[in-house]
């Protein structure tokens, strides 16, 4: 395939629109791009035919392999795919290692880019003369997802995801393959703005009406489990109780969250569920949980319950239960539903052809289309989707907008487990790499500041606020227990207020890996919210509030690390404060070590 291929042919165009996003950190997005398409011919006697095509944006590049249908081609099975990635120059990089036990979770190494090894995508890269690159793909679609192998120098070569059928990639022709895709740009800031361009390789929305995805805060039953204070699976310290699901739709009600998540409600649990999951059931709930009880209770308040789908990476078992589980939640008005993969990479157990059971990698081609088939199915029944153990984002919640966010980084569970907790530039790093993809639900706010047996999460109490603005999710949880959220009204009182739904994202300072100061308006309001986030330094930022509308005065509420705050010594030092600014004022500021800062503006009728 490689050297066998003559130029057949070539034709150009321009492409310029805008399109408007159902949700996120735009309401609108510019897709402007100069388009070649390259067809080439095999010599032999065989003539299969491929084209590539380019797409030039201002801010980066996408590329894509498309196999038009043909006789010599019906079938492809590919083995692996040969696109290379050369960076000229020297500079540093930031990835994550691909196929390790622990999947997409871990943190983030930073060295020169010629001690990358395998490193999953985003791989985010800043060279010696300033230039930020990340390399991505987008619309990853019944094909398997592409990592970066470092075969030499500065050289990456992409190494498709394996598969248990021997081949890494099986389709029928015609197909494309996913967009391969580098972001370029001058500076950190620009880097994240560029990734517009995942979305924009992607098709437009095919669902049609989805005014029923509402982005939303939610609180749930699940921060206790992690702490071991409670229980998924049934027993004395069973957390899903009904008694218990009341409580936390009432704490949701009064503190104006959309949702409640009840993790361990449906049978299975009991015993080491751990990478098996052929007990679950997705219909059956415990004894003490009673599901109509507690969806009527919650429509009774204005709240929704958030359904929940651990499958252990037993997807044989969750498909074949797929089409009454969703359902059951169909039935009772549950409107969302996060699912889990917990299996080690490559644990992933699947029904083969041949009705028998094969491992697979959690993004490989059968898990992409097993994920496409959840969030379709789902979709079907007017249910949002957000997987745990993820397959990556590539930007598919532009087609499919019910694909609302996922996991698919450390998020904050691990700061309720044992050590290594997330590292205090972990927020800086995600923001460069894996939130260059799109939304995770990383589940921010833990007022406490404490996991399992009071452990120190790395973190002042300000930089628990900034994540709601800094880390990009369309539903974001508050997890913290009640009693904590109680003990700390004033605080939490930010995470009553802040907006998940977004008209404008500026990122207005940030270096990769060290600090990221966001300005963003909320969806259909004046509002608008800053937050910022630092890595285990003391960082400063000034920067001009001219994103305001001119002339108009707003009352900014300042949450920022008291100057003795320290990650370390004192992270509960905290500085809440009024003033009354407008678009000509700066806003400067210190931000801990493990610190951060967030701030509401209002504006004064
Ligand atoms: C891992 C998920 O990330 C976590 O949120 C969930 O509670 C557990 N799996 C159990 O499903
Ligand atoms: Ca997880």
């Amino acid at each position: 395939m490689l050297r066998n291929f003559a130029f057949a042919g070539q034709s150009t165009r321009g492409f310029d629109e805008a399109w408007e996003q159902p949700w996120g950190e735009y309401r609108s997005v510019r897709n402007h791009y100069n388009e070649l398409t390259v067809r080439f011919d095999e010599k032999n006697w065989d003539k299969r035919r491929m084209t590539v095509v380019f797409r030039v944006y201002d801010d980066g590049v996408g590329f894509r392999y498309e196999l038009p249908q043909q006789t010599k081609l019906g079938h492809a099975n590919i083995a692996d795919e040969l696109t290379e990635f050369a960076i000229a120059e020297p500079g540093e990089a930031w990835w994550d290692p691909a196929f390790e036990w622990n999947r997409e979770e871990y943190v983030y190494n930073r060295t020169p880019i010629e001690q990358v090894g395998t490193a999953q995508t985003p791989l985010t890269v800043r060279t010696v003369s300033g230039l930020h690159l990340s390399f991505h793909e987008a619309a990853l679609v019944d094909y398997s997802g592409m990592n970066l192998r470092r075969v030499g120098g500065r050289t990456f070569k992409a190494v498709l995801t394996p598969s248990s059928n021997g081949p890494k990639v099986s389709r029928d022709t015609p197909f494309a393959t996913p967009w391969r895709v580098i972001m370029i740009a001058p500076d950190a800031p620009s880097l994240y703005r560029s990734a517009q361009i995942i979305l924009n390789l992607n098709e437009a929305n095919k669902l049609g009406d989805v005014s029923w995805v509402k982005p939303m805060k939610y609180v749930g039953i699940w921060w206790d489990m992690h702490l071991d204070r409670k229980t998924w699976n049934s027993g004395p310290k069973h957390g899903a109780t009904t008694e218990y699901t009341k409580r936390m739709i009432d704490f949701a009600a009064k503190n104006g969250f959309g949702g409640v998540l009840v993790e361990g409600w449906n049978k299975g649990w009991d015993g080491d569920w751990f990478g098996r999951g052929f007990e679950f059931s997705f219909t059956e709930p415990y004894p003490d949980f009673d599901i109509a009880e507690v969806t009527r209770y919650a429509r009774s308040k204005g709240v929704v319950l958030i359904g929940h789908h651990e499958t252990a990476g037993n997807i044989a078992n969750y498909e074949k239960q797929l089409g009454p589980a969703l359902d059951l939640y169909q039935r009772l008005g549950v409107p969302a539903v996060k699912t889990g993969y917990v299996a080690d990479a490559g644990g992933i157990q699947a029904e083969g052809a041949d009705g028998k059971i094969h491992f697979e990698w959690h993004e490989g081609q059968v898990m992409v289309n097993h994920h496409l088939k959840v969030v379709t199915e789902a979709a079907r029944r007017h249910i949002a989707v957000n997987p745990h153990e993820p397959v990556k984002d590539t930007g598919l919640r532009r087609t499919y907008p019910n694909w609302v966010s996922r996991e698919g980084q450390r998020g904050m569970e691990y700061n309720a487990w044992g050590e290594p907790k997330n590292p205090p530039e972990h927020e800086a790093n995600l923001v460069f790499t894996r939130l260059i993809s799109g939304p995770m639900d990383f589940t921010p706010g833990v007022l406490s500041l404490t996991g399992k047996n009071n452990t120190q999460i790395l973190s002042t109490l300000a930089k628990q606020l900034a994540l709601y603005v800094v880390i990009y999710s369309p539903i974001q949880m508050a997890p913290d227990l009640i009693e904590n959220y109680e003990a700390n009204p004033q605080t939490f009182k930010f995470i009553k207020d802040v907006a998940v739904d977004w008209d404008e994202t500026r990122m207005l300072a940030g270096e990769v890996g060290d600090m990221a100061v966001f300005a963003r308006k909320a969806r259909g309001s004046d509002q608008w919210f800053v937050g910022a986030v630092g890595d285990e330094q003391e960082r400063r930022f000034d920067v001009a509030l001219d994103f305001l509308k001119p002339g108009q005065r707003y009352r900014a509420e300042i949450y920022r690390d008291g100057d003795d705050a320290d990650y370390r010594t004192n992270p509960r030092s905290i500085v809440i404060e009024q003033k009354v600014v407008t678009a000509r004022a700066r806003l400067a500021m210190r931000i801990a070590p493990g610190g951060g800062a967030a701030v509401r503006f209002v504006p004064i009728r």
